[in-house]
């Protein structure tokens, strides 16, 4: 039984065949609309969630299976005390496979080691948000053909954005990968990341605080929102939160095959002008993600279609 906390807990191979199947997915959804019947995906999230929860409980009836779960901290049994560690206990009597969310960084984890069922972290605290790296990766794959040689440029929140960590650890398993960090300086990434990966990789990398000088640059914009439920005080936060407005002034600046993504929800970060541009792949990423949770749950469950 294999759980997913962060993206490298699958090989550069696994994660090359989930990112396969999910194309296969995507071209013949009928082949795998009956391969999780009888089976139940809990969708335990602890935090706010559209896509991720929403998308998951899509991929599950996709497959054939069913969905059940809770939606927030207030109306589970955490409410009244309960711990992840027993949430998890009765899940496992529940559910074959548990997607969930969390504030505090690491519960998802506490969670798997008292799990006999898969755990999925669908995002824990400002730490990990492994689906969407997959999500990610499929929707530069598909889009843009490749994983490797290209320059991403990742902007706005990059202190609290978990999928700007998950990204920069998948990404820099490719050849010639380059970031460009694009951030206030009090958003900059975090340190241990700085280090453990993009140092510690020989990656190439550089920190600026303008979008405008760097567009040029760029293969792929990853835009992020500041993440308002990370900070300590609302001044900072309304402080940096439009530090950063794409909008069709600084696309004109970008190649024309450069892409725009975003994990979303966007708030003021993405001008909705931008949005009919065809290098605004965001809502693309949504569909993406679907496929990519079809084909991990999938794989998690060892379910094997010919
Ligand atoms: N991208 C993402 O995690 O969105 P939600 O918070 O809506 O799940």
């Amino acid at each position: 039984m294999r759980h997913l906390m962060s993206p490298l807990d699958f090989t550069v191979e696994e994660l090359d065949q989930i990112l396969t199947l999910a194309g296969e997915i995507e071209k013949n959804p009928g082949k795998y609309a009956h391969t999780c019947e009888g089976k139940k995906l809990a969708t335990c999230f602890y935090e706010p969630s559209t896509r991720t929860r929403l998308s998951f409980e899509a991929a599950m009836m996709n497959l054939g299976g069913n969905v059940i779960g809770f939606s927030s901290a207030a109306s589970s049994s955490a409410a009244k005390g309960e711990s992840v560690a027993d949430t998890i206990r009765m899940i496992s009597c529940y559910a074959d496979i548990c997607a969930m969310r969390h504030p505090k960084e690491g519960a998802p984890l506490v969670a798997s080691l008292h799990s006999s069922i898969p755990v999925i972290n669908a995002g824990d605290g400002g730490h990990q948000h492994p689906t969407q790296t997959i999500t990610d990766l499929l929707t530069i794959r598909s889009l843009k053909g490749r994983l490797d040689n290209l320059t991403i440029g990742l902007c706005g929140d990059l202190k609290f954005g978990r999928t700007v960590h998950s990204l920069i650890h998948a990404l820099s398993r490719y050849e010639n990968v380059k970031f460009v960090l694009i951030s206030p300086e009090e958003l900059r990434v975090p340190g241990y990341i700085r280090e453990e990966v993009l140092e510690a990789k020989h990656m190439e990398y550089k920190e600026v605080v303008r979008l405008e000088e760097v567009m040029p640059e760029l293969d792929l914009l990853y835009m992020t929102r500041v993440q308002k439920e990370r900070f300590f005080n609302e001044e900072d936060y309304v402080r940096m939160k439009d530090f950063y407005i794409l909008d069709k002034k600084k696309m004109k600046l970008a190649s024309q095959d450069m892409l725009v993504l975003h994990p979303l929800p966007r708030v003021n970060e993405i001008s909705v002008e931008v949005d009919d541009d065809p290098r605004a792949v965001y809502f693309k990423q949504v569909q993406y993600g679907v496929y990519a949770r079809m084909a991990l749950i999938l794989t998690l469950l060892e379910i094997e279609v010919d």
